[in-house]
């Protein structure tokens, strides 16, 4: 907010070619080892323009089912681009070589989709992280099957975090990525970040089109200059992260509360039993992730920069005091 106050001093150029979004873009260019980097303002929307950068409209996407992409985003990329998504389903969130060889069927056949893009999100939407090895092998594989990177940004700090690495370690295993700033604490922007040489062609053009060229550019520009100044991102994601990780440690003490899914970043899934589930969900906002159909079901919990230790443990009791209330459904 400090910097949305300081850059709402005076006048600026429009449309980002003023100073604070020219120093913000040529800071997250040299974080990430990337050529260029647009400012947009969501997710969805760095989702849709990194893969317009990468695509021809009888080209496909491989992504993982469970991906926000394929879920969350109401068809936006079927919409928006007019591809189509070939979904893989994936134990943990993350696609593999052989999950993603088992889409690769009809290339240079004219009547089939040519998928072209394999999608990764990191964090995934199960909160799990890639290691740096596996980018590395997914990258080998795309590079000997004539395929492409994109990877969904939107908690890139958390998985940053998570494995002690930097932004370049991650950004050079692709071809396109998003850096998230919403997640991790920003008002609104996101960034496309593009590390291959040629895809950034048009990119300017790409984004007009989508509707994310602000005109008040310079107020997503301060939002990535704090977020990247003294390394906020960073130090706000991993403190997201060792939230996570003492709530994950504070919810798995409660009987019959397992972890669905290894805790890889600011993201908890546990596993309960249906009937906790709801009795939880008098007392909480609480969303069911999934159901298992065996009578168990999934609850996502999340952490942020602004997460304190008092939060989670307070939350923690206030769970587990729920656990002794005696249901008054019939
Ligand atoms: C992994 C991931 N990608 C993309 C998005 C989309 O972001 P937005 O809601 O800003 O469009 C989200 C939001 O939850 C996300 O978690």
């Amino acid at each position: 907010m400090a910097a949305l106050m300081a850059a709402n001093d005076g006048d600026a150029v429009a449309y980002g070619d003023d100073e604070i979004t020219r120093t913000a873009i040529a800071q997250l260019c040299a974080l990430a080892g990337a050529q260029s980097a647009q400012l947009v303002f969501t997710g969805t929307a760095a989702n849709i323009l990194g893969l317009s950068l990468m695509l021809r409209p009888y080209q496909a996407v491989i992504c993982a089912e469970s991906s926000h992409l394929n879920v969350d985003e109401c068809g936006a990329a079927e919409r928006v681009l007019g591809c189509k998504l070939l979904p893989v389903q994936t134990p943990d969130g993350k696609l593999t070589p052989d999950l993603i060889a088992s889409r690769l069927t009809g290339r240079g056949d004219e009547h089939r989709v040519q998928p072209r893009v394999i999608q990764l999100a990191q964090v995934t939407e199960l909160g799990t992280s890639y290691s740096l090895d596996e980018l590395r092998e997914l990258r080998a594989f795309g590079q000997d099957h004539g395929l492409l990177t994109y990877l969904d940004g939107a908690r890139i700090a958390n998985a940053a975090a998570y494995l002690g690495c930097s932004l370049a370690d991650i950004a050079a295993q692709v071809d396109v990525l998003s850096f998230g700033g919403t997640k991790n604490g920003a008002l609104g922007v996101e960034a496309v970040l593009v590390m291959t040489d040629g895809l950034a062609d048009g990119a300017q053009y790409h984004r007009k089109q989508q509707m994310q060229l602000a005109s008040k550019m310079r107020f997503l520009g301060a939002q990535a200059a704090a977020l990247l100044a003294d390394g906020l991102w960073l130090t706000s994601a991993s403190h997201a992260n060792t939230m996570a990780a003492r709530l994950a440690d504070a919810l798995t003490c409660l009987p019959g509360v397992r972890l669905a899914y290894p805790v890889e970043s600011n993201a908890v899934f546990t596993e309960v039993d249906e009937q906790i589930a709801l009795r939880l969900q008098d007392d909480f906002n609480i969303h069911i992730w999934s159901e298992s159909g065996d009578g168990n079901c999934v609850l996502r919990w999340m952490t942020a920069f602004d997460t304190s230790p008092v939060d989670v443990d307070q939350l923690a009791k206030a769970v587990e005091a729920s656990f002794h209330v005696k249901p008054d459904r019939a």
